[in-house]
């Protein structure tokens, strides 16, 4: 009777250990699988200076909310979402190559929204791309 209660016990200590694996694990952020023709697009307002600040309000009405004021992911939403966000002003955002960025940030997945509706202008999609490399350290 009591080897049938360790070997019980020893099983219910296994599976809460494989459960908190599983759920710490699930907030990582997986690699995005960005398309070849996404990846290698050109930005056509590469080095073009933003006058009306077209990026940086697009960045505060739609991206500031969860990404916070500076790509920190401190947004005001951050919080509720399951998916770790990632550090605007590092490395690993700022070596992607613009057309990456601009397919995560436009088509999106999951928890990340797709902004092909509410950014419709492709000139301010870029713009916006822009401004977040002005978000490295
Ligand atoms: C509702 C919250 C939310 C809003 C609003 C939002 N994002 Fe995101 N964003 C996310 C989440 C969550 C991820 C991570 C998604 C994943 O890995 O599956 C993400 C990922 C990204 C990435 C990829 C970062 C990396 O590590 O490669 C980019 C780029 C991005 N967002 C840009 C934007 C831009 C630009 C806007 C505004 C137009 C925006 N996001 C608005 C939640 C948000």
């Amino acid at each position: 009777m009591k080897k049938a209660l360790r070997k019980l016990t020893m099983a219910s200590l296994m599976m809460g250990a494989m459960l908190f694996l599983f759920t710490t694990n699930s907030s990582a952020q997986e690699d995005w699988t960005v398309p070849a023709n996404y990846k290698t697009m050109k930005n056509p307002k590469a080095g073009v200076s933003d006058a009306g600040n077209v990026g940086k309000a697009l960045w505060d009405k739609h991206c500031k909310s969860c990404h916070g004021k500076e790509g920190f992911g401190d947004g005001t939403k951050a919080e509720e979402l399951d998916t770790e966000l990632s550090d605007f002003s590092t490395d690993e955002v700022q070596s992607q190559t613009d057309g990456e960025l601009y397919y995560k940030a436009i088509i999106g997945r999951d928890e990340m929204p797709n902004f092909e509706k509410k950014i419709p202008s492709e000139a301010d999609r870029w713009l916006l791309i822009n401004y977040i490399r002005t978000l490295k350290k």
